[in-house]
């Protein structure tokens, strides 16, 4: 008797799991079980045999369930502890996971030059990529024989054979949306559009597609020194800097008059473009006092109205500001390149959070 206690006993204590406990239970105390057979063997006894072994019976049977109902709760004890070991949540974490992808370049500088020119009080206007090339020409004072016609290097949209009318253009510059902004608008306003444009051209500094931001402001009495300054604000605005060396040059555009083009320092010592240093000039962008001609064009009186516009290189101050050497890079699709250059999805550029971070 004290073999098979000592044995169930041992088992018990080294059950590990439940399913092990209820077959232990089964062979010792189940229906069938060793410990029933025993007491099946009582009826064979002589009732002084059966005096003695009847409790004795009866007392194993009861070591052993209260050991199989110990050991029961002692596994179920182990089995919430370990769950509450694995199932544990940091509270501090953040919310939600980095994200996987990053803003590039120029869509974060185009956000930069759109809140810098807000708060002066410019909103942002739009116009379709594919124009006619009335708008992006003729109503800009670039008439069909105009050498500027030549010198943009235009992509023209294919026309049906036997379709004589003249063909559609990939815009080479932001201007158009000059027109039709005083269409829509008329006077006064104060728009910025910045967009993607096209030309046939492929170097270190320039590629067949690439962005510009135009800028026009119409009122009374508007001068080229409000051009100035408000070109002069925007730059150490956006080079979130004091001063830049500016360089205003005189300069040719069918559609203002007078026009000045202005570069900007920089040094490219060592493959590194930096801006404000060294003795290389960046062309950024062209500008003037909008010609009576193409405000007429726009619908707008000349007698009445002037103002300055502006046509800027997205993609140039994006590579003097973040130091980007080449343009082509932008458009390369290199993920090593994006995950560099690229900026945090959830930080939105405004003056006062600072522009860049
Ligand atoms: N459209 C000109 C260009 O693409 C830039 C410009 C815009 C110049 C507005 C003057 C006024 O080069």
């Amino acid at each position: 008797m004290d073999d098979l206690k000592q044995k169930y006993l041992d088992q018990i204590a080294d059950a590990a799991d439940e399913a092990t406990l209820e077959s232990i239970r089964l062979a010792a105390v189940g229906k069938k079980g060793e410990v029933a057979l025993k007491m099946r063997e009582l009826g064979k006894m002589t009732p002084e045999e059966r005096q003695v072994a009847g409790p004795v019976l009866n007392a194993l049977k009861d070591e052993i369930n209260s050991a199989l109902t110990a050991k029961k709760a002692g596994l179920a004890d182990a089995a919430l502890d370990a769950r509450l070991r694995e199932e544990w949540l940091d509270v501090t974490l953040p919310a939600r996971g980095r994200p996987q992808g990053t803003i590039h370049p120029i869509s974060q500088v185009s956000e930069e030059v759109t809140a810098i020119f807000a708060e002066m009080g410019f909103s942002v206007a739009e116009g379709p990529r594919i124009d006619t090339d009335w708008y992006n020409f003729d109503a800009l004072n670039i008439p069909g024989h105009h050498p500027a016609r030549a010198e943009m290097d235009t992509f023209y949209m294919h026309r049906a054979e036997g379709d004589n009318r003249p063909p559609h253009v990939l815009r080479t510059h932001t201007s158009p949306v000059q027109i039709r902004s005083m269409e829509k608008m008329g006077a006064p306003m104060r728009i910025i559009c910045p967009g993607g444009v096209y030309r046939a051209d492929y170097d270190q500094t320039h590629t067949p597609m690439f962005h510009q931001v135009e800028g026009l402001a119409i009122d009374k009495d508007i001068s080229m020194a409000h051009l100035k300054w408000v070109l002069e604000e925007f730059v150490k605005a956006y080079f979130e800097v004091d001063g830049v060396d500016l360089r205003f040059r005189a300069s040719h555009f069918p559609f203002t008059e007078p026009s000045a083009e202005v570069d900007i320092r920089c040094s490219w010592e060592g493959g590194t473009l930096k801006v404000g240093e060294g003795d290389d000039w960046l062309e950024i962008l062209g500008s003037g006092m909008v010609h009576p001609k193409v405000l007429s064009a726009g619908g707008i009186d000349p007698e009445y109205w002037q103002g300055f516009a502006f046509g800027m290189g997205i993609d140039r101050i994006a590579m003097l500001k973040y130091g980007v050497p080449d343009l082509r890079a932008f458009f390369d699709s290199d993920l090593r390149w994006l995950r560099h250059y690229g900026f945090a999805s959830l930080d939105q550029p405004n003056l006062h959070g600072g522009l860049s971070r």
